[in-house]
């Protein structure tokens, strides 16, 4: 099995991911650093660590949690800064499970974590367009024209954004803000604030609260709890 569909297997991320830690030097094999994209794991036989820990696809548990990600926790694993981490909110589940996708460090709700590799592939493929609803506190009130170009498409650096939903829930005109729920289909970096910069109102808050029809409600911030069959079922088939 190639390296990187083992290190997916295993849980420990998607196939992509696991390319840039084995380019990053994270990954060993009996020992030694593995860099080499195409290795081929001899099960059974070799030992594979990540981050000095062995993993193996031997037929882990695969366990699904949906954590409502509190504003000040990053969705990496580590980093440079030390800041706080989504996994430091996970305190008793037995196996690494690790974020699908990310929200930025200040932007709060809705993580699905699993340490089922496949699962994480197929959810954050950029073929996928799988739907993701957020709450934005923004400046100022969007006009009718702003939020037919935010719906259409906007240019943002290199790309231009696939179609869109968007909604004003609430104005406040006093303080000149307000509310609006926006649905992208897409995962690029920052996605959602550079769209409302991109219209003229930036964001001020943001929140996920949902992923496909599977929401956030119920549970409090900094908490989580398993997926349900049902919502795995729709995740796995959709
Ligand atoms: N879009 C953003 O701007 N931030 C997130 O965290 C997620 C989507």
């Amino acid at each position: 099995m190639r390296i990187n569909k083992f290190i997916a297997r295993s849980g420990v991320a998607s196939r992509r991911k696991a390319e840039e830690y084995i380019k990053n030097g994270r990954v060993k094999v009996n020992g030694n650093i593995m860099t080499e994209l195409s290795y081929k794991v001899n099960l059974g036989k070799d030992l594979v660590e990540f981050d000095g820990k062995k993993i193996s696809v031997e037929d882990e548990k695969k366990v699904y949690i949906l954590l409502n990600k509190p504003a000040g926790y990053i969705t990496t694993v580590k980093e440079q800064f030390d800041r706080p981490s989504v996994m430091d909110l996970i305190s008793d589940i037995e196996e690494r499970v690790y974020p699908v996708g990310r929200l930025d460090y200040e932007t709060s709700g809705l993580l699905l974590m699993t340490n089922d590799g496949d699962l994480t592939y197929k959810l954050t493929h950029p073929s996928h367009e799988f739907k993701k609803t957020y709450i934005a506190s923004v400046k100022g009130v969007p006009t009718k024209d702003e939020m037919k170009n935010f719906k259409e498409g906007l240019k943002i650096e290199n790309y231009i954004t696939a179609q869109a939903e968007i909604k004003i829930l609430k104005t406040n005109l006093e303080k000149n803000y307000s509310v609006c729920m926006a649905v992208i289909h897409e995962g690029h970096n920052r996605q959602v604030r550079k769209m409302f910069e991109a219209i003229g109102h930036p964001v001020m808050n943001l929140k996920r609260v949902a992923l496909g029809k599977i929401n956030i409600k119920g549970i409090e911030s900094g908490k989580y709890r398993k997926l349900t069959k049902s919502e795995l079922e729709y995740l796995k088939n959709c």
